[in-house]
């Protein structure tokens, strides 16, 4: 095909996901003069973020005095099992703040405290109340602020426009991306000096997921054909509680809010299991009886958190324990009590969404009654791999942040990091992607080769008489994972889950979309599939690879974490042979201080800000 007859559009810089992330990279670009674009699969307003339900976390010490950044990045690097990149850390611990102020000034309208600031939240993982919050919807205000400020700065948005693949110059670099209108099955061509990807996680390859259907892993399947590294894929999250009935609505996320706001777990003997469950290191910081933790919730604040709020991948597996025992609820899940822990009027107050889900989708009140829930897979701690300051991949010119970029989160993410994630490298993947693209001065002319093939290859799936269906694909991928590649493995279900995705491969490239191109769902699950057959192989391959139990990775095979294993990360990339290869890849020293920041006793830490602020406060 003659590629000049296709429609192209040029842009600075180009940004793929229109989430938080997306968003918030558009709108730091935009603002550094660069003409911005951002391609979504969905519409405006509507991209996964909406559902981090209970906050973003940031020290900004409104309702615990004693919060700092380094109190904020102890938690988040342990909570990530000291797997994190340490640079990523510090600079989201230290920029969430200004960040969510910022997100203020932009409109957004925060629950409030009593002294009229951003009030917060106890989430799990987290030493005080962190959380700002909107009731618990605050991905949406967060969406709705970004997107509200976004446009009217200028940026263009291509809504149900998909991502196919990405284009490189004769150097390697990423120079543009070809793309599908979901609604004409047309190709549109998109020029740009540089690529920031904000494509999301890759749960739909799971079958229990709190994710939406765009989750597919589009940003991982297209930066690994591109030639870009993945790091940590084998640790993926299952937040503790999903819904679990009614069937149609498993995997439904039930926020931990509900657990910041006092929720208590029960078993179907009617015991609060998880004080049998505190791992060590956190013993320290745990209430470890009924009276301490009432104190808790009562406000004490000298009262240690109750063990519902441990990190979710120790609740996780502790739901999925009890279930093992045959001590789970009626449906396969434990039971979430708000109920007895909060007067209705605070439940509907603070848990509106909850509240609303389980009336309309489980004919629930839960200011009445406890819920069943149970773990689903809701977060990919992994991703592209990028360098820490500049949020660059390992291919030239194109960028990653959110949850398709590895390293902030180390081997489990603490709740409410998320949205403070897309807040700061967001906007630092939009200052390094303008920077790049000024250096870059001019767009250079699309390969016409490189583009024929990705449309060949989307093509092919329409144009082939006969073939495999990609629904049915699709749900034996699902099946797979959850079987083979859940919460807990071993190298026998693991090797399993290997061969299956290898045989699904064989299939998949015979598989066949009936219909034209035009808004063609069984299309657009094909494309899709590609994707999350590189996102599965990679998960897989990586879980195999990694022999120690470490955060949200848990082999049976290998309890507990090898201290040899923190000394390397996983890399995958794709070989000269079209396999995929894994690599141990060493990790860098960390940096002495935020080692020590890090390893800091909390009474010594606490010890140590107190001194900081009042000598602050001094001059
Ligand atoms: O439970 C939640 O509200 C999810 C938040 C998050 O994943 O950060």
């Amino acid at each position: 095909m003659d590629i000049s007859e296709i429609r192209t559009i040029e842009h600075d810089v180009l940004i793929v996901g229109a989430g938080g992330a997306g968003l918030s990279a558009a709108i730091e670009a935009s603002a550094q003069g660069m003409s911005t674009g951002i391609v979504m699969k969905s519409l405006l307003g509507k991209a996964h973020t909406v559902m981090a339900e209970g906050g973003m976390a940031a020290a900004l010490a409104n309702v615990d005095s004693r919060d700092h950044w380094k109190i904020h990045f102890r938690d988040t690097m342990r909570g990530g099992k000291f797997l994190n990149v340490w640079r990523m850390a510090e600079l989201h611990a230290k920029l969430a703040p200004e960040r969510v102020k910022l997100l203020e000034e932009w409109g957004a309208v925060f629950d409030r405290t009593k002294e009229g600031l951003i009030n917060q939240r106890n989430f799990g993982g987290h030493r005080y109340p962190r959380l700002a919050h909107v009731g618990d919807r605050t991905g949406l205000e967060m969406i709705r602020t970004l997107q509200d400020h976004g446009i009217h700065q200028g940026i263009e948005t291509y809504m149900e426009c998909t991502a196919l693949d990405l284009v490189k110059d004769e150097s390697g670099a990423v120079n543009g991306i070809v793309c599908m209108w979901r609604e004409t099955g047309n190709f549109i061509l998109f020029k740009a000096k540089a690529i920031i990807f904000a494509t999301g996680g890759g749960g739909k390859a799971w079958d229990v997921t709190s994710n939406s259907w765009e989750y597919t892993g589009d940003g991982y399947a297209m930066a690994y054909e591109a030639g870009a590294e993945l790091m940590d894929m084998e640790f993926n999250q299952f937040h503790p509680t999903g819904m679990v009935w009614p069937l149609s609505v498993k995997g439904i996320l039930v926020t931990e809010s509900v657990r910041g706001e006092g929720g208590i777990l029960l078993n179907s003997e009617g015991t609060r299991f998880m004080y049998n469950y505190i791992p060590d290191r956190f013993k320290s910081e745990t209430a470890d009886t009924e009276e301490e933790a009432a104190r808790w919730l009562a406000g004490d604040k000298n009262a240690r958190r109750p063990p519902e709020l441990l990190t979710r991948d120790v609740v996780a597996r502790a739901i999925n324990e009890e279930v093992k025992a045959g001590r789970g609820s009626k449906h396969g899940g434990a039971y979430l009590n708000i109920a007895t822990q909060r007067s209705a009027e605070d439940i509907k107050r603070k848990l509106p969404s909850m509240y609303h889900q389980f009336k309309v989708l489980a004919e629930l009140d839960i200011t009445k009654e406890p819920m069943e829930v149970g773990p689903t897979c809701h977060y990919f701690m992994g991703g592209i791999r990028v360098e820490a300051d500049t949020s660059m991949s390992t291919v030239p010119g194109l960028f990653a942040c959110g949850e398709c970029a590895a390293g902030m989160h180390g081997a489990n993410r603490l709740g409410g990091n998320s949205l403070s994630d897309l807040l700061v490298f967001g906007y630092l993947s939009g200052k390094s992607a303008a920077e790049y693209a000024r250096s870059k001065g001019t767009y250079t002319e699309l390969d016409a080769e490189q583009v024929n093939s990705i449309i060949r290859n989307a093509t092919s799936i329409l144009n082939r008489e006969s073939g495999e269906n990609p629904y049915l694909l699709h749900e034996a991928l699902e099946k797979n994972m959850q079987t083979n590649v859940g919460i807990i493995r071993k190298s026998e279900t693991l090797d399993k889950g290997i061969a299956e995705i290898e045989k699904l491969k064989q299939s998949y490239k015979s598989v066949k979309a009936k219909g034209t191109s035009q808004f063609n769902p069984g299309w657009h699950e094909a494309l899709s599939l590609r994707n999350l057959l590189i996102t599965a192989e990679s998960v897989a391959r990586a879980a195999l690879l990694r022999e120690e139990s470490r955060g949200a990775h848990t082999r049976e095979d290998f309890p507990g974490e090898q201290p040899e294993w923190l000394k390397y990360n996983i890399a995958i990339s794709k070989g000269a042979n079209g396999q995929m290869q894994l690599h141990k890849v060493g990790r860098d020293a960390p940096d002495r201080e935020l080692q020590r920041i890090a390893k800091s006793s909390i009474e010594d830490l606490e010890a140590e800000v107190a001194k900081e602020k009042q000598t602050s406060n001094l001059t």
